[in-house]
């Protein structure tokens, strides 16, 4: 505690400081510096961000500028990469996809927030633990928060199942083509654009996710770790024939599939009324039940289908927040994370984009649940997420099974070709990052 009569000595001092500061414009109070958040989304998205910008503007009395990035995942991160490496004060605060966790930390390009969190009683306890252990700690440190988790999910056509009399959304992949092949046979007489399935099988990081979900639906899987890779495996095999053939042999899912089909392109096919079932990410859900959406009160989801001996599963993806270590203005930047993360943000953000908070506690809140049944429905899909490879060198290792994929679904490579030459290529550049 401090004496009374320092504090009146201290009083003395600092009321005629304060006088004098009034009359001279050199005292003036300090501005708070103009803060830059980068992210990116579709267009729904950018319009929220900009709209929450001015209500922390409003709030905090900071100014922050939003640089818009694209929608493409790879793309932000070039954007993101350029002036980070170039040691660049901005973008101060922003959002990263959970696969460049690794590298970006391990570049040293984001702020630590333990002590901050400390010391704001913000406790680490409201994420969910799994996701901040996979993606926002480093060496111990934790260099980020979880804004939103994705995982891939089933959406449907639940009046076309009825008008068709089939039972339900399919359990196996094998459900999902018959079912497909029959209601595709009938909507074209109508609608010539009409397909069964559609997913993200361009060239971009969406294709590994929906590869690495029905690998792994059939005991496959993408395995880069500690020197133990395996890609060209027969689970693998199997499911990079079953993509393939989705397109080129059962012809239910587009030949655009590999040339252009990223969530937003598969959205909008789904939500014109083109497609049966489409695989995407928990944001597509708003859209379509929105207004003017031609498949409003038509779709469910669903968890995704998997092999006959295999379990549905889901890729972990999802967006984080953190400061740039080069910032010059760390402690707005902070109160400005501070703001993405709140129990308040977070619920908008699953109210008004679908999106499914970070934060765990945003789950027993009875506004959200009933907005969002599915939230509660999925839960076990959501606590089973399966993470990409957690390298530093993602990046490299990603763009090159991206690559190889990308072949065999456009013909121009056997699917076992495809991936002995991506484990070939993944090997090389192990050795080059992990010499042993
Ligand atoms: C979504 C996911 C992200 C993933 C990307 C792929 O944005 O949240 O984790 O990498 O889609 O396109």
């Amino acid at each position: 505690m401090i004496p009374e009569k320092v504090l009146l000595m201290r009083s003395a001092t600092i009321i005629p400081g304060l006088i004098l500061c009034l009359l001279f414009v050199g005292c003036e109070p300090r501005q708070e510096r103009r803060l830059t958040f980068a992210v990116g989304g579709a267009p729904a998205e950018l319009e929220f961000w900009e709209e929450l910008l001015g209500e922390f503007r409003r709030e905090s009395g900071i100014e922050v500028e939003l640089m818009r990035q694209p929608t493409d995942s790879d793309q932000r991160r070039q954007g993101l990469v350029i002036p980070l490496k170039a040691g660049q004060a901005d973008p101060d605060v922003f959002l990263m996809d959970v696969v460049w966790l690794a590298q970006f930390a391990a570049s040293r390009w984001l702020e630590p927030l333990g002590a901050r969190m400390e010391e704001s009683g913000l406790p680490e306890g409201v994420f969910f633990s799994r996701v901040i252990e996979t993606a926002d700690r480093h060496e111990g440190e934790l260099v980020a928060l979880p804004v939103y988790v994705d995982g891939g999910l089933l959406y449907y056509r639940r009046d076309l199942l009825e008008k068709y009399g089939l039972p339900g959304p399919p359990q196996t992949w094998d459900q999902l083509i018959d079912y497909s092949l029959e209601v595709q046979a009938e909507e074209r007489n109508t609608n010539p654009d009409f397909f069964g399935f559609v997913w993200q099988g361009a060239q971009y990081e969406g294709l590994i996710c929906n590869f690495q979900e029905i690998a792994a639906s059939g005991g496959g899987g993408i395995l880069v770790r500690d020197g133990e890779i395996s890609i060209d495996t027969p689970p693998n095999r199997r499911a990079l024939e079953f993509q393939r053939d989705l397109i080129h042999r059962h012809r239910i899912s587009p030949p655009s599939t590999y040339t252009t089909m990223k969530e937003e392109e598969v959205r909008e096919a789904f939500q014109r009324g083109n497609s049966l079932f489409e695989r995407n990410w928990p944001y597509a859900w708003r859209l379509h039940q929105g207004e003017g959406s031609p498949v409003r009160d038509k779709v469910d989801l669903a968890p995704l289908p998997h092999f006959p001996a295999g379990t549905s599963v889901s890729t972990l993806g999802g967006w984080h927040v953190g400061i740039s270590r080069q910032s010059d203005a760390k402690e707005e930047s902070w109160k400005l994370l501070r703001y993405v993360v709140s129990y308040k943000t977070q619920k908008k953000l699953a109210l008004r984009l679908g999106w499914n908070p970070g934060r765990r506690d945003l789950y027993e809140d009875s506004e959200m649940l009933a907005e969002l049944p599915h939230f509660g429905r999925l839960r076990d899909v959501f606590d089973h997420l399966l993470p990409r490879p957690v390298l530093p060198y993602y990046t490299q290792v990603s763009s090159v099974i991206q690559r190889r994929l990308n072949a065999a679904l456009s013909g121009q490579a056997p699917p076992q070709e495809a991936l002995a030459a991506a484990e070939e290529q993944v090997r090389q550049i192990a050795r080059r990052y992990q010499p042993e």
